[in-house]
This record gives C-alpha cells, sequence and structure tokens, in this order.
C-alpha cells in the first residue's frame, strides 16, 4: 500500500525557466481539488536544507502563470551534496508534515531527487525545467520555447543592422552542454552556419561558405554558436576568423536575457499540463518519477534514466539549415 499524501512540496532548482510559475499553479490548484495541502519550499535544494518552507494557499498563486523567473526562488546548494545536509533536508520535511515533493528543474535537480530518494522515504516527482531542452524523457522542457523565441526575436533586430551594413556576425546563445537553443533559434532567425556542442563544425567550412557568399556578392551573414561548441565561444570564433581569413565581424553574446521574459502559450500549455499530472501520479500512487510530454502523451521516466540517457539531437534538422543558408 502506498502512503496516502497529504502536503506536498513544490520548488523551483537549477536555473530559472520561463514557465516555472505556471507549473507551482497548477500544482498547487490541483493539490487543493484533491484537499491535499501544499508548501513552497523557497530557494531549491538550500532552502530544503535550511528550511525556508512556509505554505502555499491557491490565492498566493494567482497572477503568476504570466511571469518569467521563478517566483519559489532558486539557487545552488553545496550542502545537500553532502549527507549531513539531505539528512537536515529531511528533518525540515519530517518537521513541515511533507509527504512527497515535485521538483522543477534540470538533471542536477534530478540528480538530487535521485540521490535524496534512495536515502529517505519522502518519494519525488521531477518536471523538466530548463530552457536548455536537455533532458530525456520529454519532447520539450519548460523554457525551452520561450527562450528560442527570445533569443530569435534579438537575431532578427541584429539581422536590421547586420544587413544594412552587410556584415558577419556571430550570435552567442545559451546552452553549455546542449544545441537545441542554438539549432532552433538558428533555423527559426535564418542563420547562414550554426556551431553546437553536439557536432563539429569545422570553421573551414563556414569559410568555404563566406567565400562562396562573398563571390555571390551576398556580405551579410550570420551565425548562430551555442556557447558550450567544440570552437570556443562566439568572440575566440571571430577573432580566429578575422587573424585567418581576414573577415571582419561583429559579436553578441544574448546571455540571461533568454531565460527572462513572459513564458510563451506553448511553455504555459507543457508546464500547466505537467504541473497537473505531478499531483494526480502522486494521488494515483506513482512514486519517483520524472514526467514529460513525447508526441502529445505524458512519459514517464526513472530519476536514474532521465540522467544518465541522452536525448538525440535532430542530426536531420542541422543538414537542413546548411541547405537553406547557401
Ligand atoms: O539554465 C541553463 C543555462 O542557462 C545554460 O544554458 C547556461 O550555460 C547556464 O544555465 C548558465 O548558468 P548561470 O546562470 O549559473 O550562469
Amino acid at each position: 500500500m502506498t502512503k496516502e499524501i497529504k502536503k506536498i512540496g513544490v520548488f523551483t532548482s537549477g536555473g530559472d525557466a520561463p514557465g516555472m510559475n505556471a507549473a507551482v499553479r497548477a500544482v498547487v490548484r490541483t493539490a487543493k481539488y484533491y484537499d491535499i495541502g501544499v508548501a513552497a519550499i523557497y530557494q531549491g535544494y538550500k532552502g530544503m536544507v535550511e528550511g525556508n518552507i512556509q505554505p502555499l494557499s491557491t490565492r498566493s498563486v494567482a497572477n503568476i502563470i504570466q511571469r518569467g523567473g521563478t517566483v519559489l526562488k532558486t539557487a545552488r546548494s553545496e550542502e545537500f551534496r553532502n549527507r549531513d545536509g539531505r539528512m537536515q533536508a529531511y528533518e525540515n520535511l519530517k518537521d513541515q508534515k511533507i509527504d512527497a515533493c515535485i521538483v522543477i528543474g534540470g538533471d542536477g535537480s534530478y540528480t538530487g531527487a535521485n540521490i535524496f530518494t534512495s536515502e529517505y522515504d519522502i518519494p519525488f516527482i521531477g518536471l523538466p525545467g530548463t530552457i536548455d531542452n536537455d533532458i530525456y524523457g520529454t519532447d520539450l522542457t519548460i523554457g525551452f520555447d520561450t527562450a528560442v523565441n527570445t533569443a530569435m526575436e534579438a537575431i532578427d533586430k541584429i539581422r536590421d543592422t547586420g544587413s544594412s551594413h552587410d556584415r558577419l556576425f556571430f550570435i552567442e546563445v545559451m546552452g553549455r552542454h546542449a544545441g537545441y537553443i542554438a539549432l532552433h533559434t538558428g533555423i527559426g532567425a535564418g542563420a547562414s552556419t550554426i556551431f553546437i556542442p553536439e557536432t563539429v563544425t569545422p570553421i573551414e567550412k563556414l569559410i568555404e561558405k563566406l567565400n562562396r557568399s562573398s563571390k555571390s556578392n551576398k556580405l551579410f551573414n550570420m551565425v548562430v554558436v551555442a556557447e558550450g561548441n567544440e570552437n570556443g565561444d562566439a568572440m575566440t570564433i571571430a577573432k580566429k576568423v578575422k587573424e585567418h581569413y581576414g573577415y571582419e565581424a561583429r559579436v553578441t553574446i544574448l546571455g540571461h536575457l533568454q531565460r527572462g521574459g513572459s513564458p510563451t502559450s506553448v511553455d504555459r500549455v507543457l508546464a500547466t499540463r505537467l504541473g497537473y499530472s505531478a499531483v494526480k501520479c502522486l494521488v494515483e500512487g506513482d512514486r519517483n518519477i520524472a514526467l514529460g510530454i513525447i508526441n502529445d502523451k505524458l512519459e514517464k521516466t526513472s530519476f536514474a534514466d532521465a540522467i544518465s540517457k541522452k536525448k538525440d539531437i535532430n542530426k536531420d534538422l542541422l543538414d537542413m539549415a546548411n541547405i537553406l543558408s547557401l
């Protein structure tokens, strides 16, 4: 018999992502429907260790569905990496009579959940919240669609000035280990070349393209670079291209602006669906799983698989982008 859940702790962890608030709202309101209490654990695992836990009423999540960032705050926690820290976290959850937790975050957050649930009897449900989209077991992560749209709109603006001056632009987008943002933004913004961490694109390939385009009088070129690609960051690539091949370029690093802003409808619906499903899964007896949506269907993955398995990037999309950017 699985233990009945009377109170849930909800928290956001790792890099914030637009849509996290929509997920929190859905958790609180669905829990209310099932007559389950909800407490906010502020600042993720850090707040769990420090006992920064407060009750959340259904009213307290009003007016947050449209807000970026996370109203529950997020932080990194060194303490939770240690056994003593996790024991303190467990005691705090017990003191607050929390029977289960819902964590919204990326792979680091899932790793914490996996370790904690192997040591203690408080079950966790994980919801994929990261702009990077690099979580196994879901087509999309909460925040990805908004981040891509934000980056694409920024690049559209750079295109206006870049094409006016016939300039070569390097635009760096986020994704330390994942090229999803770069790939989708690059396709959406019509980039000439896209550098991502999952595949090596030699700089010479870019040079061939630049040579071809200067012969055909196409002087404006936009290159999208994922921060974690093998050739180095956008600044480094631009420097090499100038020093070795004589092409002058401008560089824009979009940085954290990609993480902010009001979530798109795609992210709001995804987050709401996942938040609702997380509570429903707990009510129906599911324990220690990560949720995702694949082909429009709810999918359940063990934390171990969600952490260790890699979601493959669609290389056909990269080939397509190359063909289209002649
Ligand atoms: O949230 C994911 C991410 O945005 C990565 O794409 C990026 O490399 C990293 O977070 C940046 O983290 P921080 O905010 O700690 O600099």
